[in-house]
């Protein structure tokens, strides 16, 4: 039974590591613990673990791995130090705010010799999984194109607080870039199995506010444009200012042979249109988005899953930190590109 610390105990340790670590019979969550203590006792008391005062006493209690779910700037820190006293680390998305801390983090895994996985739970949606499989074997022929869009009305309606750290860049340090752009950018790289080496970037704050009516300190629209390794160009924008009622998920990939949409239709999550014969249409799952991740989601992202049966050695892990610190190259890449409003090329 691998034990588990969850550390950070709010929005996504509630609706996703808790219900989805419980669900798991290999593993049992021993202790929690968060910088704000009531969001810790609440968790201790709702699932009758341990809630710790320090991250020093929660490492200490015997657990061998924990997930941190904290804000974007302390993710470095938190993964080191678990790494460093012999845990396995399952780190929330952006796995880290720069290159240097994602390759201590890197370094950590590697000189205590334990996995450290960054949560992109787009590459485990069953929809994420058919198309990488249909593009592996050439079904939709050589890759072209592809766009790309990550949406949603913001993390104030994620988090309930208008005035979300999410907005603050000493907190956070990237928008709607770091919050959906890295899911979006893994997933290219993950659905084509190729290497983003060209980016042109636009960051903007095109609408966001606090509560007051002054501006956010983070990009609430990103845009970027990619050119892959093997030659495709393609598309990325990702915004916190989609005000409607429904997120926008999807992703498209135009090659030689037809045209795959995924999450691009309401009733079907992949369709492919083959360039000459008939249309293929599969309703496999629902990408997981704000409105229906509650603590009582019966829907596993599988991240979870795959964390613990990786560290078992039942799987090899798909997304290490060394895999991540790919996707997170383009991120950094991007920034560069949107302040100095040039095409960056990505080694
Ligand atoms: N994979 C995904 O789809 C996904 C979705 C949402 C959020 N996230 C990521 O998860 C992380 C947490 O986001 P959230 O929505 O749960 O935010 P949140 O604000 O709801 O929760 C963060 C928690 O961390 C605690 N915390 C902050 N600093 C701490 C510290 N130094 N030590 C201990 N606890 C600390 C806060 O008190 C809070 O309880 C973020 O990095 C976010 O990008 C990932």
């Amino acid at each position: 039974m691998i034990k588990i610390g969850i550390i950070g105990c709010d929005k996504i340790a509630q609706v996703r590591h808790i219900p989805e670590y419980n669900a798991n019979s290999k593993c049992k969550i021993i202790g929690v613990y968060d910088i704000n203590q009531e969001n810790a006792n609440y968790i201790s008391k709702k699932y009758n673990v341990k809630a710790f005062k320090t991250v020093d006493e929660l490492l200490g209690s015997g657990v061998d791995a924990v997930s941190v779910c904290t804000s974007n700037s302390t993710h470095a820190n938190m993964s080191i130090q678990a790494l460093d006293s012999g845990k396995h680390v399952l780190c929330e998305k952006p796995m880290a705010i720069t290159y240097d801390e994602c390759l201590s983090m890197c370094k950590a895994s590697q000189n205590a010799n334990k996995l450290l996985m960054i949560g992109h739970n787009q590459r485990f949606s069953p929809t994420h999984i058919k198309a990488r499989e249909y593009i592996a074997s050439n079904k939709i022929g050589k890759v072209l194109s592809f766009h790309t869009t990550f949406g949603h009305p913001g993390p104030e309606a994620w988090t309930s607080n208008p005035n979300s750290w999410f907005f603050d860049k000493t907190k956070a340090h990237f928008g709607a870039m770091a919050d959906l752009g890295v899911h979006k950018t893994d997933l290219i790289r993950f659905l084509l199995c190729d290497d983003i080496c060209e980016v042109y970037s636009q960051f903007g704050i095109l609408d966001k506010t606090y509560s007051d009516g002054s501006p956010i300190s983070v990009d609430d629209n990103a845009f970027c444009c990619y050119k892959t390794k093997k030659g495709a160009m393609g598309l990325m924008h990702v915004s916190w200012t989609f005000y409607g009622n429904s997120e926008d998920n999807s992703t498209q990939i135009y090659g030689s042979k037809g045209i795959l949409r995924l999450y691009d239709d309401p009733d079907y999550s992949f369709i492919f249109e083959p360039r000459d014969g008939e249309v293929q249409k599969y309703n496999l799952d629902q990408i997981a988005d704000n409105k229906t991740q509650t603590d009582n989601s019966v829907d596993s992202t599988g991240i979870i899953d795959h964390f613990i049966s990786s560290i078992l050695k039942e799987s090899k892990c798909i997304i290490t930190g060394e895999e991540a610190l790919k996707s997170m190259k383009v991120i950094f890449a991007a920034e560069e590109s949107s302040k100095t409003n040039k095409k960056v090329i990505i080694n």
